[in-house]
């Protein structure tokens, strides 16, 4: 009886893990070969987490991000990611906010390594 329910119990314990670790597999394949753009997965960002402190009117570090063309620079010359992913020699971003979730790291690290496309 009691072997039965530790074996039901290991059961689900190990079929949680492993499906855990299929659903991480599948963000990575999808984020390494998915075309990620400016506006589709990179200005929603952004605004939720960035725009507030860096827009025309408020560039705090004289950093603005409110446009494609005023985001670009930055993803080029990689103090976007860096920021984000707190680089040293980077200035942690968003300040006085948690490090942004792990999908949103590979999809801006992603879009550096495209050249920073717009669509
Ligand atoms: C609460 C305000 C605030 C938010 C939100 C914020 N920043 Fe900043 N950011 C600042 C300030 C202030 C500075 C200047 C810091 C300094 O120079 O010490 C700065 C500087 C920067 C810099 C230049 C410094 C460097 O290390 O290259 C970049 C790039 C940057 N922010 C990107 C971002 C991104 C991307 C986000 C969103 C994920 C973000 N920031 C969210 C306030 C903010």
């Amino acid at each position: 009886m009691i072997r039965g329910i530790l074996l039901i119990f290991l059961t689900l314990f190990f079929s949680v893990v492993s499906c855990k670790k299929t659903e991480t597999v599948t963000a990575q394949i999808n984020v390494d070969t998915v075309k990620v753009t400016y506006n589709n997965q990179i200005a929603p960002i952004l605004a939720a987490n960035c725009i507030s402190c860096h827009k025309t009117g408020n560039t705090s570090g004289y950093v603005n991000l409110d446009s494609y063309i005023n985001a670009k620079p930055f993803g080029i010359n990689g103090n976007l990611y860096g920021c984000v992913q707190r680089l040293d020699g980077n200035v942690g971003m968003p300040i006085g906010a948690p490090k942004l979730d792990s999908l949103k790291l590979l999809l801006i690290k992603r879009w550096c390594l495209l050249k920073c496309p717009e669509n």
